[in-house]
Formats: structure tokens, sequence, C-alpha cells
């Protein structure tokens, strides 16, 4: 970049970015995604860190308004608010009901009732009654902790504040939504008052409830549906359908498409009758839910992590929209992945504005797979073109088709960066690798801010009060840049001139409370450690396998530096972890080697104190420190309960045999393995042989 394109983007970032803080703030109607503001004030940043003389006397960098207010109070669900499972296709409703029935036992005959109703599209809210009267509404958030919304909760007229002959608590849970016709009414009125327009229904609806000003929520026209409860100090009914009726008796806005179907059949038809209705119905739904009908059943059925095993959306077929591609950006990962993001002319997909869709990488673009196979029959998407975006349920906007008759003239192939567009570096495409990635590794500002992030994630250290918006404010101020850095934050920044709890966002309370959260870390154990350096391939189960391996940090490191790509006795020990294979050992070995990306490690080091990998007690074993491989049937357990006892015992499972292998273990049908060992002279055992050994036959 030149000095002159330097002034020249300067001027224009900083243009957006005041116009991007006055929608935020005057209208509460923000233009960009937090995401993309974030990224034009990180660009700025850059380039004023590469010409500091040019920074100008009105640089966003000086100004407040980037935290988004958080003006609202956090609440704590005291029953999880959870969402739903997907379903797309007739066979996964069909799934649904066998796999309910093999859950509790029944048969195909026995009967099953469920009932389904309208997936609403706006946003969820759970509401608090204490003897009959309103105490709290909550948004979802992130399911546990959501945000206090009661008072604007109050000005909606579809929401009681009394109720009466009701549980002592009740919480009822529901969709707050705002009509077609209230949508479009809306919209006109912000935009004779000059106001921002609303993209759809649903974006009207949160940005309506999320007002910081009840008084503006009460001015929009939201409504609310009641259709699941959380708390509740008496059930309201023991069916789903009566306990509906029952909300809709206390005075709450109930589906009336909510029906009762006895299986499969007869839940397809309703999906059928509702996606008929759908256009007329005056508000955006886009999916029908079926739930069980017995509450004893669905209280059976349980939850799976994040989603009830009784319940599940039937989602309406992906939407399709044609709109044309001005640009491609390219965005840079953790890992110095090249990501082509599309930019779109804003098109509506099935109620939702799209103007940014998936590229995945450079032969995707190209309308090539790895192996040369066609995508999209071979079509490349240049810029300029007319591309057809679709939406399935809540997957990122994908490119499905190029209209060729509409290319433009003298359009290009894309011509995909050769360079990492954040830093500069060379950016190189391994063999076999679809990904293009920048070599600059850590002097990569974007790789940087990216492995900061994965660095405070929740698997990693995980530390109160910091996470990705922080630290990506505290890299773009230039306090961190890697992840040692962290742990000086309080000799550079907890006193002296420049302290942070005088910066705007915190305070004396938090910026401390932050420093304490920061100390409390740097004790860690091994395994976090490791998964926390965000190398290449080395998920979190690896990192622990890693860490039960070698126990400590000093035998890891010693490993991890003696060792070389394809070859020698660490190389070997490696790769003879069960879980490891030789790409994980290459970004391993390859990361330790590297000078700039080893130094950064040793400085985070230095700071800690690591907590050795559990190790059991293991005296006495037979096996243990033996490095074991299972091959063949076993047949009195499964290859992963024998894993998990040898394990325990103190052995090392491996997945092959090399000459550090102590023992083979061999059940019938071994094959390659057995031979090899007995080639090497490795004693080899049968099921019960093994069992002996151990001492469990
Ligand atoms: S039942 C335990 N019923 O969809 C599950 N949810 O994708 C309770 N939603 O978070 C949810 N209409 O915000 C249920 N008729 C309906 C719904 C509905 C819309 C929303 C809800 C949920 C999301 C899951």
């Amino acid at each position: 970049m030149t000095r002159a394109q330097a002034t020249a983007e300067l001027a224009r970032l900083s243009a957006l970015l005041a116009r991007a803080n006055t929608a935020y703030h005057t209208d509460d109607a923000p233009e960009i995604s937090d995401a993309e503001y974030d990224r034009l004030r990180q660009r700025n940043a850059l380039i004023e860190a590469r010409f500091p003389d040019l920074k100008r006397p009105d640089s966003p960098t000086e100004q407040v308004g980037a935290e988004v207010a958080e003006g609202f109070a956090k609440v704590a669900h005291s029953v999880r608010m959870l969402s739903l499972g997907n379903a797309f296709q007739t066979e996964d409703v069909t799934a649904f009901d066998t796999g309910i029935r093999r859950y509790l036992g029944l048969s195909a005959s026995d009967p099953l009732a469920y009932t389904a109703e309208p997936k609403i599209d706006g946003v969820s809210l759970s509401l608090r009654y204490e003897a009959g009267h309103l105490v709290q509404a909550a948004t979802r958030g992130d399911g546990t902790v959501g945000e206090n919304v009661t008072v604007n909760a109050r000005t909606i007229g579809d929401i009681p504040a009394v109720l009466t002959d009701a549980p002592a608590v009740l919480e009822v849970r529901g969709e707050v939504y705002m009509s077609h016709a209230d949508f479009a009414a809306l919209n006109r009125r912000q935009g004779a008052s000059g106001g921002k327009q609303f993209a759809n229904p649903r974006n009207a609806a949160a940005g309506s409830l999320r007002q910081l000003d009840a008084e503006i929520t009460r001015a929009r026209p939201l409504r609310f549906f009641a259709y699941a409860w959380g708390d509740v100090s008496a059930p309201l009914a023991d069916s789903q359908l009566a306990a509906i009726a029952r909300l809709n008796t206390l005075g709450f806005a109930t589906n009336p498409l909510t029906v009762l179907c006895e299986g499969p059949d007869e839940m397809l038809e309703q999906y059928r009758g509702i996606e008929e209705q759908r256009a007329t119905l005056g508000y955006d739904i886009d999916g029908v839910v079926y739930k069980i009908n017995d509450l004893a059943l669905q209280a059976r059925l349980g939850f799976r992590s994040t989603t009830p095993r009784w319940a599940i959306a039937h989602k309406f077929p992906a939407e399709l929209a044609w709109t044309r591609l001005q640009g491609i950006d390219i965005q840079v990962g953790r890992t110095g992945a090249l990501s082509p993001v599309a930019r779109l002319a804003p098109v509506t997909v099935g109620g939702v504005v799209v103007s940014n869709a998936t590229l995945h990488n450079e032969d995707y673009i190209a309308g090539r797979d790895a192996k040369g196979g066609e995508i999209r029959g071979g079509k490349d998407i240049r810029i300029g073109d007319w591309v057809q975006v679709y939406r399935a349920g809540d997957v990122i906007p994908k490119i499905a088709d190029v209209d060729l008759d509409k290319r433009p003239e003298n359009t290009h192939p894309f011509a995909f960066p050769q360079k990492c567009p954040e830093c500069g570096s060379d950016a190189i495409r391994e063999e076999g690798d679809a990904v293009r990635r920048c070599t600059g590794g850590v002097i990569c500002p974007a790789q940087a801010v990216e492995k900061l992030k994965h660095f405070v994630s929740r698997a990693a250290f995980d530390i109160d009060g910091l996470g990705a918006r922080q630290v990506e404010q505290f890299h773009q101020e230039g306090w961190i840049q890697e992840p040692a850095d962290i742990f000086t934050l309080r000799d550079r920044y907890g006193s002296g001139l420049q302290q942070l709890k005088n910066r705007d966002g915190w305070g004396e309370k938090s910026a401390s409370k932050l420093f304490a959260a920061i100390d409390e870390k740097r004790n860690i154990p091994l395994g976090r450690l490791i998964f926390s350096l965000g190398l290449r391939h080395v998920g979190e189960a690896a990192s622990n396998l890693l860490a039960n391996h070698y126990g400590t940090w000093r035998n890891f490191e010693t490993a991890m530096t003696a060792a070389t790509v394809g070859e020698g006795s660490e190389w070997e020990d490696l790769i003879a972890i069960d879980g490891v294979g030789t790409v994980m050992a290459t970004s391993l070995v390859t990361a330790f080697a590297q000078e700039t990306e080893r130094a950064s490690i040793d400085r985070l080091i230095a700071h800690l104190s690591i907590q050795p990998a559990r190790q059991a007690d293991t005296s006495g074993s037979p096996v243990a420190g033996k490095i074991v491989v299972f091959t063949g049937t076993l047949e009195k357990m499964t290859r992963a309960e024998a894993k998990a006892r040898a394990e325990a015992l103190g052995a090392k499972v491996s997945g092959s045999v090399s000459a550090r292998t102590d023992l083979v273990v061999a059940g019938p049908g071994a094959g390659s393995k057995a031979k090899k060992a007995a080639d090497l002279g490795i004693k080899i055992l049968d099921e019960d042989g093994w069992l002996a050994l151990i001492g469990a036959a």
C-alpha cells in the first residue's frame, strides 16, 4: 500500500465508521454487522500502525462508541432455553419417530402422538411469573444466560402482567414477532422520519424488543405466541396440547394451527397444510415443530446437549434467490487459511437479507474440486456475475449456480491472491490442500488475532472477562500481539499513565477482576495448554492424547524439538499414539521447528505453571509404559473398551506396529499387523492371553 492509498483508505474508513456509529447510536438500527464493524476498525488500526504519521485527527481509534452498549443486565435461566434439532426431509421426520420409538422401547405399531405447530420466525422470550405477577422477561441469550428485558416485555399487549389461577411459579416461553402488515407500516414510518429500514420482520422484532428505552418498544407493534414453558411449581397439564390450552386460558395467545397427529403420516400432512397457508398467515414462519404430546414421555426422552429428544423443527426447503456478486473478500484465519467470501447485492432469501456467502476456497470459485471434478457444472464464479444464493436452515449461505447468459462482457476469472491480503506474505498451497495459506505466521495480524481468539476460547484458556471482543480490542490498540502478552497486561496497564481501568468500557473493578482472572489461569493443565497453542490439526481431543502420552510439558517439548518429520524415534513415538496421524504429527513437529512460532511459545511458557497430565497410579501394572497394539476381532469386549482398559493400566495403545511395539494382542482375522509383529519378533498374545496378563481373565 502506497502512502497515497493509505491516506485515501483512512479517509474512507473514518467516514464509514462514523456513519456506522451514528446508525447504531441514534437509531438503534445498525447498518452493518458487528463483525463487519470490527473488521473495518481493525483495518483502520493496521493502516495507522503502518503509517503512524497519516493518522487522522478524527481517527476512529480514538472514538468512543466502538463498544456495543451493554445496557441489559444478564439473567441466568433457571431452566435452560434450548434450541431444536432440524429435519429437512420426509425421511428425517420418519427417522425422528423411529429414533424415539427405539429409545422408548416402543414397536412400530404402538400408538405415539405428536403435536404439530408452526415454527414462528421471531425472537424467543421467557416470562417468569411469581404468584401470578410478571417478575422477569429474558431473551434466550446463549441458552443459559439471557438479557433482562422485563421493562420492554411489559409494553407488549399480548403479554399479560397478571395471571389468575396460575401455578405459584410459572415460566412461559414463546416467540416475540411482528406481523407483515405491522412490519410494512413500521418501515413506512421509519422512512418518513428518516429512520432506518428493517430488513425483515424478525430483525424488526429483535431490534424493537432490545431497546434500552422501553418507550421505543412500546411504540413498536410486537406480538407474542406462547408455545413452551420453563420452571413451573406445578405441572400445567399432562399433555403438550392440554398445556398449551391451559396457557391460552391463562391469557396467552397460542397458535391456532397447533394440532395433534398420530404419527409421521399425519405430521407430514400437517406440514404440507401449514406450508400452503404460509403466504397468507400474515407473519413469518420457517417450518413446523413436532413435539411428543405425552409430557411423561417428554420427561423420559429428555435432552441432548442443546436440543430436546422429544421435539424437532421441520424446516421449509432451502430458499433460492438470484443476485449480483459485487466482490470477493479474502479473510485470513488462525492457521493462515485464506477464505474467500462473496459480497452480494443484498437479497432476501427465505426472509433473511443475505449480503455474504461463503466461497470456500479457490477451487470452488474456479468450479473444480481438488480431484478435478466439476462444481456447478464447471462454471466459475466471477465478480459481476448473477449468482443463485441458497440458505438451508441456519447454514451459511452458499452459491448454488451462476447465470452465464447474464455474465457481463470483459469479466475475468477471479485471480485468487498469491499474497496474504492482511500482511503481504506469500500465500501458498501445499500439495493436496485446497486451501491457500498465508506464510506470515505470527507476523500476520489477522492470524495473530484469530490465534488470540482461539487462545482465550472456552476449551482453551477461558479467561473470565477476556473474550474475542476484548482480545480484538487489545490487539487493535497494540496492547497484546501474542498470548504471552496477556500475562504481562497487569505490569504494563495495571498502573501508570495508560491504565486499563481508565479505558472505555472498563473501570477499577472490571480491570482488577480481569487481572485476577488472568492470574488464575497461569496454572494450566497440560492438555489445555497444548490445545491453546492453536496448532493446525491439533484439536482438543488430540491435545489431551498428547498430554496423557507425554505427561509433562518438558517431555512434550523436548520430544517435539527433537523430532524430525518422517524419521527417528521421537517421530515414531509420536505417530504411535493412537489418534495421532502423520498430518497432525507433521504439523506439530513443523510448528516447533519454526523459529518465530517456537519463540512465541517459549515466551508464553515462561508465564505459566503447567499441571502435568494426571497419570493413574500404575505401579505394579504388568503393562505400564508398554506400547500395545490391538488387531483382529476382540470377542469379549469392544475395541474402545480394550483400549480404555489398557490405558488405565498405564499402557500406550498404538494403531500401528513398529520396532518400538512391546506387545500385540491379535484376535481372529488379524492380518498384516500380526505378521509384521511376528517378523519383528514382537510378543503376540491372543485375547485370553492378554486378559490373563492383566489379571482380568
Ligand atoms: S419449542 C425445548 N415451538 O425455534 C425447545 N420453538 O430453533 C423449545 N420457535 O429457540 C422450543 N416457534 O425460539 C418451539 N412453535 C415453536 C417455535 C419455537 C419458534 C423457536 C424457538 C427456539 C427455536 C429453535
